[in-house]
């Protein structure tokens, strides 16, 4: 079965010390764990990137182009303003997942609008660790039934 590609974008390497009221105290290191747990009870290979550059995370989609059986992605900051990685997503047509620790549409009005959504086949936003837990058992289940 082909793997799936999970993509942390900008400053989420700086989780567990960053705006710690916000995102807590969970690191992303302890993302990856529950993720790489949550990946074998559902049978599925993961490979995981964290990267703070916008044509980094386009360029690694599109090479995934046809060899990702899905896309699980917080673009973080770039979910407001990246139309570069939309249309990567759209491109390539990676059934995507697009997951946020927090609740997005509770923040900030900028925060309110994401680029990526309407080109994802879902989003889980406001449950911390759990967005991608649960994003990735929807990637999985998607990548099996379509
Ligand atoms: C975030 C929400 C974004 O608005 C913010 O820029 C982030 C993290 C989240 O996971 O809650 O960096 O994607």
């Amino acid at each position: 079965m082909p793997k799936i590609l999970v993509i942390h974008g900008p400053n989420l390497n700086l989780l567990g010390e960053r705006e710690v009221d916000v995102y807590g105290k969970l690191t992303i290191d302890e993302i990856n764990s529950a993720l790489e747990k949550t990946a074998k009870e559902e049978g599925v290979e993961i490979e995981i990137v964290q990267s703070n550059h916008e044509g980094e995370i386009v360029e690694l989609i599109g090479k995934n182009k046809g060899k990702a059986g899905a896309l699980l992605i917080n673009p973080a900051a770039y979910t407001h303003t990246s139309v570069a990685i939309r249309d990567a997503i759209s491109a390539t047509k990676l059934p995507t997942v697009e997951v946020h620790l927090s609740n997005i549409y509770a923040r900030e009005e900028f925060r309110h609008t994401s680029l990526v959504a309407p080109v994802a086949k879902g989003q889980v936003s406001g449950f911390g660790l759990h967005s991608y837990t649960l994003g990735l058992k929807a990637a999985a289940s998607i990548m099996r039934k379509g």
